[in-house]
């Protein structure tokens, strides 16, 4: 086994402590990557929320990160030592089921093993994320991370930036679009920044009226504040497409309210159930659709889509002996828009 060192789940203190890990010896077709930067996600918090304490598997967060590959397994092509990468929630799939043979390894049906808290195909063991220093990963989930775009920036297009973009592609988000954002933090600004480039017309739908100057920074045209029952009745059946990144359980009645006729509300955020009311779907044959991370073609689409456009995230990037405090931030909404560690304090 390697050993590197990491942010663990410390079950008594209920923070993440610095702990030393193990990541397994390189597969054939493995690399290791020496993680620079990771994004710091709202489902890390969800997930840390929802953990067994002192009782569960090891808890290791980080699922979008960039660095740079240290060693190759033998059989590895694609990449060398080197080379800048990108990795985002997922780090392998069956390969063999309709969706992985699609590039939809997002919607493997054997399930894709996620970047933390996965199982490991091959030897069962609980995956462990990004906020570490050594990430081990099949070549196949690892992405070329594109020539000038800032490695600490672009962490974040590998969830939430790619969580946004399959949905708004799918959708056929494009010129003379009307698109909505609802929730401006994480994956919200990466999708106003996404519809913008993509040519949309896009506003954003928020609690926080005092985001009204960077939601045009941002490209978008207008700040609906869902907390004014004017400016929602205002913008009712507007939108072809309301993408929902609301990290809290709430009424999908007012956003579906906003989507125009056979128009699509793209519920991305809390992933708990919902109750519909199917009038606010049956008035105007509206549609409630969800999506979650990309398969690997978006994901490389993806990237060289924001290299071209130039779109990283809007960070804070800090050290990773601050995780904690930024995870405190994250729970207190205070983050525009999104916090990055940088790994190269756990040297
Ligand atoms: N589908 C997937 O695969 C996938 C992938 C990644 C993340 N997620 C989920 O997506 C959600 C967003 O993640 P994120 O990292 O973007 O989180 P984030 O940065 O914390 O942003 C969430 C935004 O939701 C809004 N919000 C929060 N609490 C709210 C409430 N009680 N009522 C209304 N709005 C509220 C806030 O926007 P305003 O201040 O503008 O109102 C906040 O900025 C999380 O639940 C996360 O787990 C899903
Ligand atoms: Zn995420
Ligand atoms: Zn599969």
């Amino acid at each position: 086994m390697r050993t590197t060192v990491g942010w663990q789940l410390d079950g008594s203190t209920a923070t993440l402590q610095r702990t030393p890990l193990k990541r397994r010896d390189l597969r054939p077709d493995d690399l290791a990557v020496r993680v620079d930067y990771c994004g710091v996600c709202h489902t890390d918090l969800h997930v840390l929320g929802s953990h067994d304490g002192e009782g569960g598997p090891p808890l290791v967060p980080g699922h979008e990160f960039t660095g740079v590959v240290t060693e190759t397994g033998s059989g590895v092509t694609r990449f060398s030592a080197g080379d800048p990468v990108a990795i985002g929630n997922i780090v392998d799939s069956c390969g063999e089921c309709a969706m992985c043979r699609a590039g939809q390894e997002n919607y493997c049906h054997a399930f894709p093993t996620l970047t933390y808290g996965g199982a490991d195909r091959q030897d069962g063991t609980t995956t462990l994320g990004g906020y570490s220093r050594e990430y081990v990963v099949r070549d196949r989930f690892a992405y070329p991370l594109p020539a000038g775009l800032d490695p600490a920036a672009a962490a974040p297009l590998l969830c939430a930036g790619i969580t946004v973009w399959e949905p708004l592609r799918a959708l056929g988000v494009g010129p003379g679009s009307r698109v909505a954002v609802a929730g401006l933090g994480g994956l919200g600004h990466l999708a106003v920044k996404m519809a913008v480039a993509l040519g949309a017309d896009t506003s954003v739908i928020s609690r926080s009226p005092g985001k009204a100057d960077d939601v045009r920074r941002l490209g978008a045209h207008a700040l609906i504040v869902s907390t004014d029952p004017e400016q929602m009745a205002a913008a009712r059946n507007r939108f072809d497409v309301v993408i929902d990144t609301i990290s809290a359980p709430h009424d999908l009645g007012p956003y579906l309210r906003l989507v125009a006729m056979d128009g699509t509300l793209s519920h991305l955020g809390h992933l708990e159930p919902v109750t519909v009311e199917v009038m606010d779907l049956l008035v105007g044959r509206k549609k409630l659709s969800s999506a979650g991370s990309g398969g690997r073609p978006a994901t490389a689409a993806m990237l060289a889509f924001c290299a071209d456009k130039g779109i990283t995230a809007d960070i804070e990037l800090l050290p990773s002996a601050l995780v904690n405090e930024a995870l405190d931030r994250l729970r207190r909404n205070d983050v525009r828009y999104r916090f990055v560690l940088d790994m190269s304090d756990l040297d």
